[in-house]
């Protein structure tokens, strides 16, 4: 790949962790990490559109994530609720396109309203694709496309890579081109298992409520510095012949 085609990733993800960190060590409950990573979301969703990003998907809730004190799951529902009023008319007019990924059956009927809404009220925007994965998991993603394709009745002998591809959750969507975690931890748990198979990843030891345009540019400059194989061999020069 030329560095030209690699200037931009087209489709960025991110692990926004560290929010808890970061309000431990201000003294506050975790809650108000959770928040200040939302306006911090808002900020790098600009940054992205800045910087010609078409995709940008967010761990926002994991499949696993349940298992946390029941306060801070229901904190952290009512700030998606409170961050779907507050933003959805400014993401509107930034020209971001939401979509919500995972599994929408175990959230409250007004959460997926609000997503519905969100989706709805934004599907005509062009600028970028913003992705929430919530109540997502890359296992959860994998096996709910196997069943799509199968009540689909695609005969095993025809389920390829590309066929399975169209099922999963984020078929509308290129595989990321880089993968960022924050936080300070070296792991994807759980996160688009099936699309970062040729994914760069960078991980940074700032706490998501830190991150701004420096971080993101010190990511996609990491990227770029990348050799990008996709399994290959670098060409070798052209030979000329004596
Ligand atoms: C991980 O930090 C962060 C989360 C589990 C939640 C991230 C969610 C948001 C920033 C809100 C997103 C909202 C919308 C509207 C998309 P952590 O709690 O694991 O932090 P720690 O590792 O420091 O404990």
């Amino acid at each position: 790949m030329t560095n030209e085609l690699k200037a931009v990733p087209r489709h960025v993800a991110i692990v926004m962790d560290g929010n808890g960190r970061w309000a431990k060590k201000r003294f506050l409950p975790r809650f108000f990490g959770h928040k200040a990573g939302v306006d911090v979301l808002v900020k790098v969703v600009q940054a992205c559109i800045d910087r010609n990003i078409e995709h940008l998907t967010v761990f926002a809730f994991s499949s696993e994530n349940w298992k946390r004190p029941s306060d801070e799951v229901s904190g952290l529902m009512g700030l998606v609720l409170a961050a779907v009023s507050r933003y959805l008319a400014r993401m509107g007019s930034m020209g971001v396109r939401i979509r919500i990924v995972g599994d929408r059956e175990a959230v409250s009927a007004k959460l997926r309203n609000a997503w519905n809404e969100a989706e709805s009220a934004t599907c005509h925007n062009t600028k970028l694709t913003l992705s929430v994965a919530f109540n997502y998991g890359g296992r959860w993603d994998i096996v709910q496309a196997c069943k799509a394709a199968m009540l689909a009745g695609v005969p095993p002998d025809q389920l390829t890579e590309a066929k399975l591809s169209e099922f999963m959750a984020m078929s509308y969507a290129p595989d990321p081109d880089l993968f960022i975690r924050t936080g300070g931890e070296v792991r994807i748990s759980n996160f688009m298992l099936w699309q970062v198979a040729y994914t760069e990843f960078v991980f940074s030891d700032c706490l998501w409520p830190e991150f701004g345009e420096a971080q993101l540019d010190a990511a996609i400059q990491a990227y770029r510095d990348r050799d990008r194989r996709f399994g290959g061999v670098k060409a070798a020069p052209a030979v000329v012949a004596a």
